[in-house]
């Protein structure tokens, strides 16, 4: 559970969007959150408290002069136990108010009485959105340091399209999960590379491997949640792109070698998680290969480019990361795999733990010897990955 033992103050301002506030809450509660609700008299207009008093399980505040509160203070409290204060949807007008500091009714007085992170996500017809005075508005709340999601484009609740829908409650999710966790890399920029590549034989058939992608997104998931502008070059998978992540697709190795080695001079950290094909075949034939009545066909192969060598060797490399899957003698040969690529950490896993699996156990090798990581999620272990990452980075810095 991704939420566990947080706690989540969520206001709720009139909007027709109010209604995904409701999915919210069941996802927040999902991942382990405590979830205390506060609405606005708008918004209790399209959904009723009692939806979210029974999503989350604890009564919602709707009304400034409810005294039945600890010590009758309900908008000093609110915020105050909470570990971040999320408003979803923020309309227009409660967006206007929190950027002036006006505190006239139950949620816009706990916003101002807050003193935990917050965390708008507006809700609003498109020209609401892009009139200045919000636009003003936005911009006076990103400078005293509030956190706006979105808002996305498209079909709106009046039919026009445009910039101003609420985002989708899984990706308010993501993102309340990004904001929740340490932020090692800030400023830093990091390309990652995942998934298998397929080595083209003819047009229906090729050479590939069974990474299914699930490792290297976790990565640059993680990579994006400590803060780093992440960017990642993916051969064929169906992972889902991790939310502000710039995604790049390719097919083969040359493909990926050659996205990578076209970013791999702007970047401070590469993390190469793919399973990249060694070989390639020499030829790839225009029509399909026949079945013929003599002898199989033979395929010559061609010795793709070493990706993570080429980027060690650049005149001013990054801070540079390999992966490496052995089926035995895990630690010999990835720290044979380290010197050989001369990079200063190698993450070593079991094909049988590494490959298709949501869960990997990894072991690190870098010049402070070997760190085992417990059995996990490939999400949590990327996360400590990151914080290794930041480690080695600082002691690197300090050491130039
Ligand atoms: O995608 P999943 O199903 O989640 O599986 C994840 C994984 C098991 C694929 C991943 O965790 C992993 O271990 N990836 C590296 C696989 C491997 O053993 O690669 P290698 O030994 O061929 O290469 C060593 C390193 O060099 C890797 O960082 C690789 O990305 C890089 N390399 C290799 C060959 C090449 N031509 N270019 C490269 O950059």
């Amino acid at each position: 559970m991704e939420l566990a033992e947080k706690r989540i103050a969520l206001g709720i301002t009139g909007g027709i969007a109010a209604y995904k506030s409701a999915e919210l809450v069941r996802l927040f509660v999902k991942q382990g959150a405590s979830v205390q609700v506060a609405m606005t008299q708008a918004a209790t207009h399209f959904v009723s408290p009692t939806t979210f008093h029974a999503l989350s399980g604890n009564r919602v505040f709707t009304d400034p002069w409810d005294s039945n509160t600890d010590k009758g203070l309900a908008h000093i409290n609110f915020s105050r136990e909470a570990d971040v204060l999320v408003v979803a949807p923020a309309s227009a007008n409660f967006i206007a108010k929190a950027a002036n500091g006006i505190a006239d009714d139950l949620l816009s007085t706990l916003t101002l009485a807050r003193n935990r992170p917050l965390l708008l996500v507006p809700a609003m017809n498109a020209q609401m959105w892009l009139n200045p005075a919000t636009q003003r508005n936005v911009a006076v709340l990103r400078a005293d340091g509030v956190t706006i999601l979105g808002p996305a484009s498209g079909e709106q609740a009046c039919g026009e399209i445009g910039e101003g829908r609420m985002i989708e409650p899984e990706e308010i999710l993501e993102d309340v999960i990004a904001f929740l966790q340490p932020k090692h890399l800030i400023g830093k920029r990091v390309l990652v590379t995942a998934g298998p590549t397929f080595e083209t034989i003819d047009p229906v058939r090729g050479i590939t491997n069974l990474s299914s992608g699930k490792m290297g997104f976790a990565v640059a998931r993680a990579a994006r949640e400590s803060g780093a502008d992440v960017t990642l070059v993916s051969g064929p998978v169906n992972q889902p792109t991790p939310r502000g992540v710039s995604r790049i697709d390719v097919t083969t190795a040359l493909e990926m070698h050659a996205a990578v080695l076209r970013q791999a001079n702007d970047i401070d950290v590469f993390i190469a998680v793919a399973a990249v094909a060694d070989y390639r075949p020499k030829v790839v034939t225009a029509h399909k290969v026949k079945k013929d009545a003599g002898s199989p066909p033979t395929i010559d192969l061609v010795q793709n480019p070493d990706i993570l060598s080429d980027v060690v060797a650049l005149p001013n490399p990054p801070f540079c990361v390999g992966f490496a899957a052995e089926s035995r003698n895990l630690a010999e040969y990835a720290e044979k795999k380290r010197r050989a690529k001369k990079i200063p950490l190698i993450v070593g896993n079991l094909i049988q733990n590494g490959f298709g699996g949501d869960e990997n156990t990894l072991t690190l090798f870098d010049d402070h010897g070997q760190t085992q990581m417990a059995s996990a999620p490939k999400l949590h272990l990327a996360r400590q990955l990151m914080a290794r990452i930041a480690m080695l980075l600082k002691e690197n810095d300090a050491a130039h």
